[in-house]
């Protein structure tokens, strides 16, 4: 496993495990099966409804909590809810989460901040961050806030590889976080000729050449699966390294090319959606 140090001095693995879309059920087993594969990154989100799940595979894995790094997100119905940090804590089953994040720039975020901050001040959250802001929101929270947000998670991928992005962030002492590092397992993207090329030559899959991509571009990566054999592969990625003219051929696939585009009716119907978490298996 290779780290990443957070701008407070936390410790965080560079490849986890993704839980989006997945029912508290598949939740379960996928995080089970990515601990007992040696994982110790799990991401997952108030949004999501699968934290109750999320905490029970953490328990049944018998990995201890200080092992696992756990990352989840406040959705902004929540941002205004004082309690909505601790609500998230008796979901999950734990007494302090390593990652919090801001799920969406939508609603009240900056009170949302401020809750994180507090929460982060009480030792109850290890690092704060920050997920789908663009630079200019992201100079709004710098402007305003008391702890530095550690990370921005967003969409990144070899179509969009936020190049720019990263430099300010790097300006910043913040890093990145890849959602859909897989193109949301598209196959188009997997099946490109040259991830096959090099799969031949380093005896791994298309989707593992893929992410050891992100990991030597410094893109924290967290795949989400339900297949165990993807599980499994997602992980086996510390073995080998491309080149920098491997690098390189697929630094020039950026198209900016994005699967997810962010709009202002989007972020409106975000403020205004309230997850079921408290109806969650
Ligand atoms: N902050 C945000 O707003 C936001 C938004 C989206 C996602 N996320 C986070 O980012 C994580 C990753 O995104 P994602 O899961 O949507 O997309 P992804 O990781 O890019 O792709 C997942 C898809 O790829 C397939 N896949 C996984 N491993 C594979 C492999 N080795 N070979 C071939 N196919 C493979 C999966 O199918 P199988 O199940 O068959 O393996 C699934 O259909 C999410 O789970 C979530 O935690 C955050």
């Amino acid at each position: 496993m290779e780290y990443v140090t957070l701008n407070n001095g936390v410790k965080m693995p560079m490849a986890g495990i993704g839980t989006f879309l997945l029912s508290p059920d598949e939740a379960e087993a996928s995080v089970l099966s990515a601990l007992e594969n040696g994982y110790r990154l799990i991401d997952t989100a108030n949004a999501y409804v699968n934290e109750k799940a999320v905490g029970r595979a953490m328990k049944k894995s018998g990995v201890p909590r200080e092992e696992i790094f756990l990352e989840t997100k406040l959705w902004p119905a929540f941002y205004e809810q004082e309690d909505a940090v601790e609500k998230t804590l008796e979901r999950l089953d734990t007494d302090y989460i390593d990652l919090l994040l801001i799920h969406q720039p939508a609603g009240n975020y900056i009170a949302g901040y401020r809750q994180m901050e507090k929460a982060y001040k009480g030792g109850k959250v290890k690092a704060i961050g920050l997920s789908n802001f663009s630079e200019k929101m992201i100079r709004e929270i710098l402007e305003i806030c008391e702890v530095k947000p550690a990370i921005l998670q967003t969409e990144v991928h070899p179509y969009s590889q936020e190049k720019q992005l990263k430099k300010f962030l790097q300006q910043e002492g913040m890093v990145i976080q890849a959602w859909y590092p897989l193109g949301h397992g598209d196959k188009a993207l997997i099946q490109e000729s040259v991830f096959t090329e090099l799969a031949e030559k380093y005896h791994k899959s298309n989707a593992q050449i893929i992410l050891r991509w992100h990991i030597q571009s410094g893109n924290i990566v967290i795949p989400g699966s339900k297949n165990p054999d993807h599980i499994k592969d997602n992980f086996d990625l510390f073995d080998f390294t491309l080149t920098d003219e491997e690098m390189d051929r697929i630094a020039a696939m950026d198209q900016q090319k994005r699967y997810y585009v962010s709009t202002p009716e989007l972020l409106q119907k975000y403020a205004e959606m309230v997850p079921p978490v408290d109806e969650q298996k």
